[in-house]
């Protein structure tokens, strides 16, 4: 297997790349290649941010609808919980701001903590009352299946529930529904 040339100075905004244009190098890929996504994760625009529970916000970066699966950052404030819930698939996470711990575990994820994890994890997130904001990046997998204390099956999330509830809030606060379109591929 032959890998892909890496494609030069492709960075959006970045202006032609030494050496031509974007055009005269090629894209990197065949013609039907989906476009790429680069911007900043932090959003100036707080609108950005779609609420999902009390306390708690996702921000989406991709909404992965050919391997089923998204990555976006958590944003959790002092007494905000993201419910008992379990995951099918892996999933890895990168703490940015703040810290937060899972109720089933000891650990506390601190910023810049790397987290992995592993399929069948059953967890509460919740963060201590001395943070006032945890903010995550989550690259997740499949879905989001949240459990009662007995382990059984409440509700779940995936792409498709992820999208319509971006499409839900973008179009109540004046972002307009399609502005989810953006991190769909
Ligand atoms: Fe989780």
């Amino acid at each position: 297997m032959t890998a892909r040339p890496r494609r030069p100075g492709g960075r959006p905004g970045a202006g032609a790349p030494p050496g031509g244009t974007r055009a005269e190098l090629g894209s990197g890929g065949p013609p039907a290649i989906v476009p790429e996504i680069a911007e900043a994760a932090l959003p100036d625009d707080e609108r950005v941010w779609v609420p999902q529970s009390p306390d708690v916000w996702f921000r989406p970066l991709l909404l992965n609808t050919v391997s089923g699966g998204w990555c976006n950052l958590l944003r959790v404030r002092r007494a905000g919980v993201l419910s008992r819930h379990r995951h099918p698939m892996v999933v890895t996470g990168y703490v940015i701001r703040g810290r937060w711990r899972y109720l089933e575990h000891d650990w506390v994820a601190e910023t810049g903590s790397f987290v992995y994890e592993p399929p069948g994890e059953i967890h509460t997130l919740a963060v201590p009352d001395d943070c006032p904001e945890m903010i995550t990046f989550f690259n997740i997998s499949g879905a989001m299946i949240y459990v009662d204390e007995h382990g059984s099956t409440t509700g779940y999330e995936d792409v498709w529930t992820k999208i319509d509830m971006c499409r839900r809030h973008y179009a109540e606060c004046g972002l307009g529904e399609r502005y989810v379109d953006r991190y769909v591929r």
